[in-house]
């Protein structure tokens, strides 16, 4: 026990009443505050803002939602639905854990947001002042951004045969232009987003005077690992007119399921664009169908003003990487496994987005940067992975990171039959497989997109 001279019994009584004031006038401030928040949320005052920001740009006509939540009386009609999807987690998608790291445009919901969706559809999704209906906001059919300056579509639309096996394609989308000019942004449009799994998509530039029909050759040819790459390269005619390959800018688009393109502020990123040229969309990768499909995507080009200053760079770490996989990738039946792979960087950057990338048996996904001084740097955490949303997470500021840091990713994978998406049953071993990207095989990849650090990144805004 612990005896107290009478003077501090004295100041302890003090305080005692103190903070019984205090609890009062924080009770008063709870009840005021709930009387705040009891205000009924109507579409109006409260549900619009939120199903706008987080819903409507899956969910409207040509996007991916299935549903159009975009008028009143459709997103009325549905309270119920859109109140038990968003109470469950299920909607919106945003796998990344945003008590570990944040990133631009996140779908997620506060708990305030959460409790007026519930209570709105409880209440019989009332409208509110119908004086004040918030617009929607302006959206493109066939574009997550603003209006695109240039559409390519798919020459041809490629017929998907049901006979549940992967195809892997190329294709080529050629182009010509008034002008030489520069890109800021490249989108990419899916129009079969159920099976196309992933895309990797280059740009070919033909120097003036060099290729006159830039339609040349197929448009769409089977992507053949035998096969010598030149010798597909001239099946889709990309070769200059004297014979020579004109030049080649690497991934400058890519593609995962539920990916939403990049864009970064004008200065960061972006390419020039020949006159002439043409998309190359290479490991353009579509899952097994037992019914006949078909697919004719489309690529969103935005123009720039100016040169572009700084090219970014990307890295991939893991499965066809520049780091190995440890141990190697191989997940026995019946077993929840963990593997890592990490870089040292040689140089001080400036990352800007990453993206984890593994298939069905994914479990979990944590990355983090340790520096040299041993101080961790969280860089993304995804505690259920979920193949169906395989973000490009770009942070809302660049993440520093000095050289000598380790940048680490660890993956857990479930092989057990308590995984729903185990593609086999009974589980077989699964894992990498020479350079295959069957969704069936496994892939553990960690892309990061950074540039050379430069004073005064940390301050750079990479919000839309
Ligand atoms: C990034 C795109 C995206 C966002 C953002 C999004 N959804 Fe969805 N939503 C989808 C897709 C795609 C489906 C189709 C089913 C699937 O693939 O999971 C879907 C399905 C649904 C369904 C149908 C569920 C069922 O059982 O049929 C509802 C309801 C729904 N979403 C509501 C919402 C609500 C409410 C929000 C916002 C709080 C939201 N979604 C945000 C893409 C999105």
């Amino acid at each position: 026990m612990i005896y107290f001279s009478t003077k501090t019994q004295r100041a302890l009584r003090a305080t005692e009443k103190i903070l019984v004031q205090l609890s009062v006038l924080s009770a008063l401030v709870v009840i005021l505050n709930s009387c705040n928040n009891s205000e009924q949320p109507t579409f109006t005052n409260r549900i619009a803002p939120i199903i706008y920001k987080n819903c409507t740009p899956c969910h409207r006509t040509g996007e991916a939602g299935g549903y159009s939540f975009v008028t009143y009386q459709e997103i009325a009609r549905h309270a119920d639905l859109i109140a038990a999807v968003t109470k469950d987690g299920y909607m919106p998608p945003w796998p990344a854990d945003t008590a570990y790291s944040r990133f631009c445009d996140e779908f997620v919901l506060t708990q305030s947001e959460l409790e007026a969706l519930q209570v709105w559809a409880k209440t019989g999704a009332p409208l509110g002042d119908e004086n004040t209906i918030p617009k929607p906001p302006d959206f493109f059919v066939d574009s997550t951004h603003e209006k695109p300056d240039l559409v390519l579509k798919m020459t041809e639309s490629f017929f998907i045969k049901g006979d549940n096996s992967d195809k892997f394609m190329i294709a080529k989308f050629p182009y010509e232009i008034a002008n030489d000019t520069f890109i800021r942004a490249i989108e990419f449009v899916p129009d079969n987003r159920k099976l196309l799994h992933h895309m990797n998509g280059h740009l070919v530039s033909y120097p003036e005077g060099k290729k006159k029909n830039v339609a040349e050759g197929q448009h769409l040819v089977e992507m053949d690992m035998d096969t010598d790459q030149v010798v597909i390269y001239k099946q889709l005619g990309l070769q200059n007119d004297d014979g020579t390959f004109p030049t080649l800018t690497p991934s400058v688009i890519n593609y995962l399921p539920g990916v939403i393109s990049t864009v970064y502020p004008e200065g960061i990123g972006g390419y020039r664009m020949s006159k002439k040229g043409a998309f190359l969309l290479k490991d353009l990768h579509y899952g097994p169908t037992p019914v006949n499909d078909s697919d004719q995507s489309i690529i969103n080009i935005y123009f720039g003003n100016k040169p572009p200053k700084r090219p970014t760079n990307e890295l991939i770490l893991g499965t066809l990487g520049v780091s190995e996989v440890v141990p190697p990738l191989q997940i026995p039946p019946d077993e929840v496994k963990s593997f890592s792979t990490e870089i040292t960087t040689t140089e001080k950057i400036s990352l800007l987005t990453v993206n984890p990338h593994l298939h069905l048996l994914g479990k979990s996904f944590k990355s983090y940067a340790v520096k040299p001084n041993g101080d961790t740097i969280p860089l993304v955490r995804i505690n259920k992975w979920d193949f169906r949303w395989q973000y490009f997470y770009t942070y809302k500021k660049p993440v520093i990171i000095p050289k000598g840091s380790r940048i680490r990713a660890e993956a857990t994978f479930d092989n057990t039959t308590a995984n729903p998406n185990n593609p086999f049953s009974p589980p077989r071993q699964v894992g990498e497989r020479n350079t295959s990207m069957r969704t069936t095989d496994e892939m553990f990849q960690f892309i990061i997109t950074f540039l050379p650090y430069r004073k005064g990144d940390e301050n750079i805004n990479l919000e839309r």
